[in-house]
């Protein structure tokens, strides 16, 4: 089999990142070798772009500043670690692609839509995923976790994205939903205000029929 490449999507703390831990440790569990990485970040030279781009310090980026920053960190991203780890046949577990880019720069931000994806194309070499999965919950409840979580840890204060309103986050959410309209093949919605057992059961459900469907 070749390397699968599977995405993780939705709001700040809509609980994505605990739920890729989860499916990674089933899948390692399964024999499968696993890359998981996340954007923007996954490399030394993305990770920098990571803390430009994040950094609360930074509230004169532009727009394009932004487009351009994501992808340039995207794109160092793709060729150096996940092209070869998917060469390699690994299973590649990514927190966010370029549906973030669609959903927080093109929906969230304005910026149009066809060019946030022809910038993205260039960057990631037309790289797409097999599987997303979106997890969905309301702006409500996703900004109440980033709370608590940013006090009960003084090293994770927001950073300047979560830092942004509720229209802009509602904007987002609403982007996030048009893509998994647009593409119900490759993106699976779920429901997010659940516990994390429930959550990570209805993944890994949906990943064995996935990897079921590409071993026949
Ligand atoms: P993270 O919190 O999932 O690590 O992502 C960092 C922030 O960057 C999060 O607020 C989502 C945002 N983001 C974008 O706006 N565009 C992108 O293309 C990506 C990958 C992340």
């Amino acid at each position: 089999m070749k390397g699968i490449f599977i995405t993780f999507e939705g709001p700040d703390g809509a609980g994505k990142t605990t739920q890729l831990q989860r499916l990674a440790k089933e899948l390692q569990d399964m024999g499968h070798e696993i890359l998981v990485t996340r954007e923007p970040g996954g490399t030394a030279i993305s990770d920098k772009i990571r803390s430009i781009i994040l950094s609360p310090d930074n509230q004169e980026m532009v727009d394009q500043t932004e487009v351009l920053l994501y992808a340039a960190s995207r794109a160092q991203h793709v060729h150096e670690r996940i092209l070869p780890a998917l060469q390699e046949s690994k299973i590649v577990l990514c927190d966010r692609f370029i549906d973030a880019s669609v959903a927080y720069q093109a929906c969230g931000l304005g910026v149009d839509i066809g060019l946030v994806k022809a910038i993205n194309r260039f960057a990631s070499s037309g790289l797409q995923a097999t599987r997303t999965y979106l997890l969905d919950v309301p702006v409500e409840v996703s900004k109440e976790r980033l709370l608590q979580r940013s006090q009960a840890s003084a090293q994770a204060p927001l950073d300047r994205i979560e830092q942004k309103g509720f229209e802009y986050h509602n904007r987002v959410r609403e982007g996030f939903h048009r893509i998994a309209e647009d593409e119900p093949s490759r993106v699976v919605v779920i429901n997010a205000h659940r516990t994390e057992d429930e959550i990570a059961i209805d993944i890994l459900a949906d990943c064995k029929r996935l990897l079921e469907g590409l071993s026949k």
